[in-house]
């Protein structure tokens, strides 16, 4: 079997390297031209745990490309794996995706599987095999294959996923497909084989669940604060029930990142679109922007005007551990205390990059090496994401390191209790105020 992946993001580039290393001889195509030339030279390209070890072992396994008549002429297995971002009204965005198909069309050798690990609207994988033999006299066959990794964990993720889900058209192709399982994933993995359309809609609907649980813990933290609750303590007692569970119940300034945002829009535009308007998505969408303005409401309540104060920000990335700024809330909060006149002083040295990279014009933002540079002259400091190297830092490094150690804390790190001797405000819990 000759396969290829094409896309190097985080879903083509971890599955290649993982195969690799598993001892198939693998293909990985981009068209960006640098990043296959760093592949090349062994350098990963993103930052996730124990790949770069994996893809220094196995490179004898991997060639990569930029060329696309290379990559797919002679393949029979060619995997889709790059992004379908958030168009318009949320639609998917498919330009990408059908640029892939225009070029196997025109480059394909000979009958082809073609496997969708990109997270595409319901339909698309019929609609690919329509569009692909409409423009070439190969026949394929097309099989649905969500990915359901996370950032941070793209590797574990993959090679012990949750469950591997497939969705095919045919008899023929379900075997074909059993057989791929046993090449991605070990035999333990639970296996759904199901039609294309299931398959398409679970990503969109385990991703939007997810979503919807954290918006769903965010408007509990809202009424906390109203009421003197603690949303920590009711998080807790509701995940002490099995069929809640714990996970996705941590309250913040909202979800971010390349999929949660994308995929509950693409869902509420498909659903929209089948007439079958999905309420719970849209306020799941409407409600993670409202944990960010209430997060900002609190800092405004505090300071009335935030023109000249210095800011220390936090963690920029959309969450802890990763240098990935899609969508992080950390853009709109930032771009709304610069709108206000403020300075920033700015601490994430996984993120800053990429975030420099939104944020390139502006001459109000310091990148900071050190958080004690950050908190120096700071007026008070934000913190957006659950790094773990903030997580260690304590009521006295503020306290020693601050003019006057106010901190509003976005993620709850800390407990309440621990922090006496600061001014902290955080979600859904009570604040220690200013005497
Ligand atoms: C997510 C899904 O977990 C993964 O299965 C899918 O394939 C892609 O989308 P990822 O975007 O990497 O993965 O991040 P995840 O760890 O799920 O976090 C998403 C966002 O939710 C982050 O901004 C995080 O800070 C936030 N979050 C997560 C919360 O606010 N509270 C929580 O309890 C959990």
């Amino acid at each position: 079997m000759n396969m290829t992946f094409v896309g190097m993001g985080y879903v083509g580039l971890v599955n290649s390297v993982i195969l690799a290393s598993y001892n198939h001889n693998i293909i990985g195509f981009d068209i960006d031209k640098e990043k296959i030339s760093l592949l090349k030279q062994g350098v990963s390209t993103i930052e996730e745990p124990n790949l770069q070890t994996l893809l220094t072992e196995a490179q004898h396994n991997l060639r990569f490309t930029s060329n696309a008549k290379d990559a797919i002429r002679g393949s029979n297995v060619i995997v889709i794996c790059v992004d379908t971002p958030q168009g318009k009204d949320g639609e998917p965005d498919l330009t990408h995706f059908y640029e892939v198909l225009d070029e196997i069309a025109d480059n394909a050798t000979q009958n082809c599987c073609i496997i969708i690990r990109s997270t595409v609207p319901v339909g698309t994988n019929r609609l690919t095999k329509k569009y692909l033999e409409s423009k070439c006299n190969y026949r394929f066959q097309v099989i649905s294959m969500p990915e359901f990794l996370s950032q941070g964990n793209a590797v574990k993720d993959t090679i012990n996923p949750s469950r591997l889900v497939i969705g095919v058209t045919s008899p023929e192709a379900e075997i074909f497909a059993k057989s791929l399982a046993g090449i991605f994933v070990n035999k333990k993995v639970p296996l759904l084989v199901t039609t294309p359309e299931t398959a398409e809609l679970i990503k969109y609907a385990s991703n939007s669940f997810l979503a919807m649980k954290i918006s769903y813990i965010n408007s509990i933290s809202r009424l906390c604060d109203k009421v003197d609750a603690d949303i920590d303590k009711v998080a807790l007692g509701m995940s002490l029930d099995p069929r809640i569970g714990p996970s996705f119940l941590k309250a913040g300034v909202g979800y971010g990142g390349s999929c949660f945002p994308k995929d509950t829009n693409g869902l509420y535009w498909i659903s929209d679109d089948n007439a079958v308007p999905l309420d719970l998505v849209k306020a799941t969408i409407t409600e993670n922007d409202a944990q960010i303005k209430y997060f900002l409401d609190k800092i405004t309540k505090r300071f009335k005007s935030l023109n000249n104060l210095k800011i220390a920000v936090f963690g920029v990335g959309f969450k802890g551990g990763t240098e990935d700024v899609r969508n992080s809330p950390a853009i709109p909060i930032v771009k709304y205390l610069l709108e206000k006149g403020a300075y920033i002083n700015l601490y994430d040295p996984l993120a800053e990059e990429n975030f420099h990279k939104v944020f390139s014009r502006h001459t109000h933002i310091a990148y900071l090496d050190y958080p004690q540079d950050a908190l120096k002259n700071s007026d008070f400091v934000i913190i957006l994401n659950d790094s773990d190297e903030f997580k260690k830092l304590t009521a006295d490094f503020y306290i020693e390191n601050m003019k006057r150690p106010i901190i509003f804390d976005g993620r709850n790190l800390y407990k309440v209790e621990d922090m006496k001797g600061t001014e902290y405000y955080s979600i859904g819990r009570p604040s220690l105020k200013k005497k």
